[in-house]
């Protein structure tokens, strides 16, 4: 007795040579991937919500709160803010249990105002300006970024330095345990792009007697200048303001040089240049420290470097992604030796490599 397929249309019809793979249309891929991105437009803007709110803040200070409690504290809607909070929960960064509602350990640690390593100014501004991604198609067929950050580069980098210092410090310091900085005095850095100057701190907190020069454009310096007053280490700073292409920077002059995240910004040329003003401005037995992002070679492996490519290219005249490869090649080009990828923290990535003693 012969059974009837219950797909004769496939059967019949679906052969590889005549309509490639039938299981294509018998069983289509789910949607999820495509609902997924078209949810993360909205769990973005979620959460920059949450943080305009202070419902983290607020949740942390209630401690485990029903959503009319909250929404009392935060004087909400609460129906809306209801909306909010089971949204965090899918998220992961609230949790809930009946009706009450707690913080999660993520939430505590990145997205309360006062969290360990908060990165709750952060969120507004790593994208990047919103209307560049509005705008990513434009750009695309113009090969032009409407509104680069260079454009106001200031405004953009104040904030931005202020979520990442504690961060970066925090890979510094790691980094100068594992270096011995401390079993070495008199160290002199020079730190470009510094920002608050996370690097350079970390070295002048653990090396006795060392000193720094620290650079960035002007405005962004000034907020250097405070954290660095906070710490009683303005005696052993010189702030050089201006554009780390252009400053002067002495030859042969110092112990370590710090390339803390200007790279990916400027392009494969503007790197080199700026690798090779490192390596004329350390001593021969010097050492340059380029702390990024960067993608695995074959540009898929490590979504987080891939799509900071991505936001570096949306969002800027020259940047874009920086694969492992293209850095040890600027380095090794250069001349510097004795390359080490190191993580000093999860996911941060420093590149410590030497110029020779003899160069
Ligand atoms: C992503 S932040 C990194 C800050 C710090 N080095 C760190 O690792 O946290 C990049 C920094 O480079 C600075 N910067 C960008 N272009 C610059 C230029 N042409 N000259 C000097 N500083 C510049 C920005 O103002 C900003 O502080």
């Amino acid at each position: 007795m012969s059974v009837d397929s219950p797909f004769p249309e496939l059967k019949k019809r679906h052969t590889m040579a005549r309509a490639g793979r039938p299981w294509r249309d018998f069983k289509p891929p789910p949607s999820g991937p495509v609902w997924g991105i078209v949810q993360g437009f909205g769990s973005y803007w979620t959460l920059v919500a949450a943080i305009d709110l202070g419902i983290f803040d607020g949740v942390e200070r209630l401690n485990k709160c029903t959503v009319a409690q909250l929404a009392g504290v935060l004087s909400v809607s609460e129906p809306h803010l209801r909306h909010v909070c089971d949204a965090l929960v899918t998220f992961g960064f609230l949790d809930q249990i009946d009706d009450l509602y707690e913080l999660s350990e993520t939430a505590e640690r990145y997205l309360c105002t006062n969290g360990a390593a908060s990165m709750a100014s952060l969120i507004r501004v790593a994208p990047g300006p919103h209307r560049n991604w509005e705008q990513l198609a434009d750009t695309v067929r113009t090969g032009r970024v409407a509104t680069p950050i260079e454009d106001d580069p200031e405004a953009f980098y104040g904030p931005l330095v202020d979520a990442t210092f504690v961060t970066q410090h925090r890979a510094a310091t790691r980094l100068g345990w594992r270096s011995g900085w401390q079993r070495r005095s008199g160290l002199r850095v020079l730190d470009l792009g510094a920002g608050r100057a996370p690097w350079a701190i970390a070295v002048l907190e653990q090396s006795e007697g060392s000193t720094a020069v620290v650079n960035d454009l002007t405005r962004v310096l000034t907020d250097a200048r405070d954290t660095i007053e906070s710490r009683g280490l303005t005696d052993r700073v010189e702030f050089r303001p201006g554009d780390f292409h252009q400053i002067e920077i002495e030859e042969n002059a110092f112990d370590l040089v710090v390339l803390g995240h200007v790279c990916r910004t400027e392009g494969d040329a503007g790197a080199r240049a700026l690798v090779e003003r490192a390596w004329r401005a350390l001593r021969p037995g010097g050492q340059l420290l380029l702390a990024d992002y960067f993608a695995d070679n074959e540009r898929k492996y490590n979504p987080f470097g891939v799509q900071m490519g991505l936001t570096m290219m949306t969002n800027t005249r020259a940047g874009g992604l920086l694969t492992n490869d293209q850095v040890a090649g600027w380095l090794r080009d250069t001349g510097f030796v004795a390359l080490r990828l190191i993580e000093p923290i999860g996911f941060q990535f420093v590149y410590v490599a030497d110029r020779p003693p003899s160069s």
